[in-house]
């Protein structure tokens, strides 16, 4: 087992009183437990606002949850302080939707890689540290003279290709990857998602997909988990999701997948406040 959440829960204030104290919560994350298996990419799916990201940035104590246990390779990592969390932090990487706004526009590639090689490595010189960043960026199908250019010198798949290097430096283990291709057009789409399948098998990692799109969730996912107003509503295997759905929520994304609409805010769902997710047989889990 690679992770293991635990009932996690974050929840933020929505509204305050005339003395900032909280009248209200938005349940970002509420009560989520799931398991990731090494080599088993999880695809995390669900509509605008039905906590994805927030669950993403918790696993990396972006932010800190509420209640709850994050298991990271056997270890509970869920108090860590900073400096335990260092070699956590290089394991778990995260590539967000908009390469744009998290790699700095003022840096060539070159420093925007070196910032990451230096946390695992500050010894070497800079030759050195330039071989080691063409190496990367191969891999990316970039060429080694990349470095010398900047984030808006870019295609925005080239772009991302930068953000995945610089992730890889780290020699992660579990890539979170946030809507990591939604921007991209479907063909630069499919090139990403090829490329992120050899990264899995050279590189040994294994992905957290955060998507709205059941479609691209496919393509790459082994198991499936459906988010929706902070629960997960239903997990399984790959084709159990896609053959035999069972919650509502479900059915209603993947007929919403077909139909290549993206979203599916268009029909609210009743879900109780404490229900828990069941085993309805080979680890399709629904919450009931
Ligand atoms: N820092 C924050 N402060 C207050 N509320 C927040 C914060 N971050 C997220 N939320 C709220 O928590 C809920 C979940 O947001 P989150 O960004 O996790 O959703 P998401 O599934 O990633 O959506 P999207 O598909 O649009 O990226 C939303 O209602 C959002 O408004
Ligand atoms: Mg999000």
């Amino acid at each position: 087992m690679l992770l293991e959440l635990k009932d996690i829960k974050k929840y933020f204030s929505a509204k305050k009183d005339f003395f900032n104290r909280t009248l209200s919560y938005v349940k970002a994350v509420d009560s989520v437990s799931l398991v990731i298996d090494k080599g088993q990419n999880l695809g995390l799916v669900g509509e605008s606002g039905s906590g994805k990201t927030t669950l993403g940035r918790v696993i990396l104590r972006l932010y800190k949850a509420d209640d709850g246990r994050i298991i990271y390779r056997g270890e509970d990592i869920t108090h860590y302080s900073h400096s335990e969390m260092r070699p956590v932090r290089k394991s778990i990487q995260m590539v967000f939707q908009d390469p744009y706004s998290s790699l700095d526009p003022r840096f060539t590639v070159e420093n925007i890689l070196r910032e990451a090689y230096r946390l695992i490595d500050d010894r070497s010189n800079r030759q050195e540290q330039v071989a080691m960043m063409q190496q990367v960026l191969g891999s990316v199908n970039l060429p080694g003279d990349s470095i010398y250019r900047f984030p808006h010198e870019f295609s925005g798949g080239e772009r991302q290709r930068v953000a995945i290097a610089r992730a890889l430096i780290m020699n992660p283990k579990l890539l979170v990857l946030d809507e990591a291709v939604s921007s991209l057009d479907v063909l630069v789409q499919e090139q990403i998602i090829r490329l992120l399948k050899d990264l899995q098998k050279q590189y040994d990692l294994t992905y957290l997909f955060i998507s709205h799109n059941l479609r691209v969730i496919k393509k790459l996912c082994q198991k499936i988990a459906v988010m929706y107003k902070g629960k997960i509503v239903e997990m399984a295997n790959r084709d159990d999701i896609f053959n035999n759905p069972i919650h509502p929520y479900t059915r209603q994304l993947l007929l919403a997948a077909m139909k290549y609409k993206t979203s599916s805010n268009d029909i609210q769902f009743n879900i109780q406040d404490n229900g828990k997710l069941v085993d309805r047989g080979g680890g399709h889990y629904v919450l009931e």
